[in-house]
């Protein structure tokens, strides 16, 4: 079944809203019934696994994806990358609304065990669809991803999000395993300054250099290559980055 896309119109718009607050409704009595189960002394993992209920939905059951194309994977992803996402999104540099409203106003504790708990997960790369592009398009993506260019100094995305894509802990997201739209969703975003990354703060600069050619042809290669053989993130430190990155960590 395709899933809603929200944005694609006002009665969609409502409709989603109305799904949305039933999804916080369960969320926050599921986040109670938590409570009373800590007390009863229930382990901490399975009252995560409960917590996430809410995300799953969106996220895919563990964080796998979804078939909508704005929907992203969060398996395995860095766990100091998702944290960061969520206090983006907590505190508005992220601007999503259902994910906006679900997190308002929690502790920053509960969104380091939801990050540890998509960073924990190992579930297979779901298939996406074949971008709707020509060989010239996915050629010019292949070049930036793997080259860079360095008359325009674009580094080659590999330098920082590491040879194999799949990003490099604590902080730096893989790149695979995402829908085409989404990934040329989020480096518009990133250009034009509504999605402002807390920190490392390197790719405002880098999506500056980027024209609407570009970001078409890296997101469709990018969502053109197969899922990794090894999915884990590189080790923290192991890649010397292209860029200063305002407070990048490499702990
Ligand atoms: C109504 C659907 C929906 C629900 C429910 C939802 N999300 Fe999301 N989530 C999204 C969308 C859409 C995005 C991308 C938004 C954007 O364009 O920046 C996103 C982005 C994210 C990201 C950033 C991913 C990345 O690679 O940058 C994280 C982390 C995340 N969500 C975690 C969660 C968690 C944890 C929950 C539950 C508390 C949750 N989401 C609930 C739809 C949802
Ligand atoms: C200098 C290091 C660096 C380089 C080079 C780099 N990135 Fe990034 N990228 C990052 C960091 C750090 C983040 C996390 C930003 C945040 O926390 O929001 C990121 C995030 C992203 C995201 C968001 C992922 C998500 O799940 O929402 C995309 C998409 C992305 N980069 C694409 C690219 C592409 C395409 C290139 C090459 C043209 C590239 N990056 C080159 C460091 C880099």
């Amino acid at each position: 079944m395709r899933k809603v896309d929200c944005r694609s119109s006002d009665f969609l718009g409502t409709f989603c809203n109305v799904a949305l607050s039933m999804v916080i409704v369960v969320f926050f009595a599921m986040t109670g019934r938590l409570h009373a189960q800590t007390q009863n002394s229930v382990t901490a993992s399975d009252s995560t696994a409960t917590r996430v209920m809410a995300c799953t939905a969106c996220h895919g059951e563990r964080g796998q994806g979804s078939r909508d194309d704005y929907f992203p994977r969060l398996a395995g992803k860095p766990t100091g990358y998702l944290y960061n996402q969520l206090v983006a999104f907590r505190d508005g540099q992220r601007k999503y609304p259902p994910m906006n409203y679900l997190l308002a106003y929690l502790p920053d504790s509960y969104l380091r065990e939801m990050a540890d708990y998509f960073a924990a997960q190992q579930t297979p790369f779901p298939p996406l669809p074949k971008p709707d592009v020509g060989p010239q398009v996915l050629a010019l993506g292949e070049r930036l991803v793997l080259k860079g260019d360095d008359a325009r100094h674009v580094p080659a995305c590999i330098a920082c999000h590491g040879a194999s894509l799949t990003g490099m802990s604590p902080d730096i997201p893989g790149l695979l395993g995402l829908h085409s739209k989404y990934i040329s969703a989020q480096l518009g975003a990133t250009r034009f300054g509504t999605r402002v990354p807390i920190k490392p703060n390197c790719m405002q600069q880098l999506t500056t250099r980027l024209s609407e050619e570009d970001i078409t042809a890296v997101s469709a290669y990018l969502s053109s290559l197969p899922a990794p053989a090894n999915p884990a993130p590189a080790p923290a430190g192991s890649l010397k980055l292209a860029l200063t990155c305002e407070g990048l960590e490499t702990k």
